[in-house]
């Protein structure tokens, strides 16, 4: 990059916004995990749409590529920076709009965290339906881009299903605002739909217009533990009746043991009591626990409110973490219709090589799993195919809510086949056709 790029962009978005110092540069240039490391030549922070047009078009004019990242808790290496391109850190979009009780809707910022979305819904007595372990510092904008899911997916959907518009900004730096949060409207193909999930690779989105939920707080959560992972799953259709139902999560023995491990916390149960651990959590305007004990009487586990309930999705949120760690795992993030679940794990376990660690868990009512295995060594690129290939074939996909990123370009046609694959493929060509906008992502380099 020359300098006169850096000049430029300083020019853009102000002298102490493009970051060229390597220590400054350091925390942008590898993911949370230290999965994926990167080098950049500047980082730039814009604070306006306007500025990212400004950036994306001086970046276009020098043929230089613009990797956008948000909180940098991606775990497929799609916000971290490659091959000499800009970092375009969003974290400077952290305004939050007025909550429209009419309308049950906000707009917030890109670089808003998920944490700060739920505080200020909760502030006006409503609540952000999606949540996971990384709430404090994931964003708005990552979240949008990966189509994040997290534990409540089972009664409130994923991000698709909350965003309503986006302001986003091309890579020819047109704007497209679409904030209105009309909840009904067939004027042609929705463009905010399109953008949801497509990591950084179609356009910059700097804020989003976000649904919002009834905030439920009365909360009551159950762990059961079961015999077998078939015994988990066949809990769902029961626990599907409970209207206040609002997140089934699954924690195979080991993950449950590392996380409180790793915490030094007293497991709720014995992990190695039982061969699967359904953590349920249930959410109201009057206590569920009631519904909840009676619906659970015939199964083996506690039930929790208050400080015991927030122990146990502290347990669970720690789950990642408490595995990073012990090492720096393969992770794959897969979903199979639920009645295959057993089957995928047991095509895992079969492809590890001796001592390796395998730690599952992952939300059960989507069939969403995260596999990590830690000490695969050399194995790790076959064990990857074979689980991978497995949840193709057993009818799921190779990721549920981690997004593509860089990880898993090479099984993205293969999963979708030719057809899906090339609408894609000409849906990037078109609307970014010098390929700069986070390149590598979603599809290989061309
Ligand atoms: C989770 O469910 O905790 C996240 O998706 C993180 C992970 O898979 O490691
Ligand atoms: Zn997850």
């Amino acid at each position: 990059m020359t300098g006169s790029l850096v000049d430029d962009l300083r020019a853009v978005v102000g002298q102490q916004h493009v970051l060229t110092d390597a220590d400054l540069r350091a925390t942008y240039e590898t993911d949370w995990l230290r999965q994926w490391h990167g080098t950049t030549p500047c980082v730039v922070r814009p604070g306006s749409a306007a500025e990212v047009a400004d950036v994306l078009r001086t970046c276009a004019a020098a043929g230089v590529a613009v990797v956008p990242q948000g909180g940098n808790t991606g775990l497929v290496g799609g916000s971290v920076p490659r091959a000499g391109a800009v970092l375009l850190s969003m974290q400077r979009f952290t305004s939050l709009g007025e909550v429209d009780p009419l309308a049950m809707q906000v707009t917030a910022g890109a670089g808003v965290t998920i944490e700060a979305l739920q505080q200020h819904a909760r502030a006006a007595g409503l609540d952000f339906a999606v949540d996971w372990g990384a709430r404090a510092t994931a964003t708005v904008g990552g979240a949008v881009n990966t189509n994040a899911g997290g534990s409540r997916v089972v009664r409130f959907g994923t991000m698709r299903a909350q965003v309503l518009g986006l302001q986003a900004v091309l890579a020819d730096g047109s704007v497209i605002t679409q904030l209105d949060g009309l909840p009904k409207e067939t004027a042609g193909s929705h463009l905010p739909s399109l953008l949801v999930g497509s990591e950084g690779t179609l356009a910059v989105v700097t804020a989003a217009r976000m649904r919002l939920v009834p905030w439920y707080r009365e909360t009551a959560a159950a762990v059961i533990a079961c015999d077998s992972l078939v015994h988990a799953v066949g809990l769902l259709p029961m626990l599907r009746q409970l209207p206040s139902l609002d997140a089934v999560e699954l924690l195979m023995p080991h993950a449950l043991a590392v996380a409180c491990r790793h915490l030094g916390v007293t497991p709720p149960l014995d992990p190695s009591s039982a061969g699967a651990f359904v953590l349920v959590d249930c959410a109201a305007h009057s206590d569920p626990s009631d519904e909840l004990a009676q619906l659970l009487q015939q199964e083996r586990g506690v039930i929790a409110t208050d400080a015991r309930r927030d122990l146990l999705f502290h347990i669970r949120d720690h789950v990642t973490i408490a595995i990073g760690a012990l090492g720096v795992p393969l992770k794959l993030d897969v979903a199979v219709p639920v009645q295959h679940l057993d089957r995928l794990v047991r095509r895992t376990t079969a492809a590890l090589p001796s001592g390796a660690q395998l730690v599952v868990f992952g939300h059960l009512a989507e069939g969403n799993l995260h596999v990590n295995v830690l000490g695969a060594g050399d194995a790790a690129a076959e064990v990857r195919d074979t689980v991978l290939a497995a949840a193709v074939e057993l009818g799921g996909t190779v990721s549920a809510e981690h997004g593509i990123g860089v990880a898993k370009t090479d099984w993205l046609q293969r999963m979708k086949g030719p057809a899906a694959f090339g609408a894609l493929l000409a849906i990037k060509r078109a609307l970014d056709p010098q390929g700069l906008l986070n390149p590598g992502v979603l599809f290989p380099v061309e």
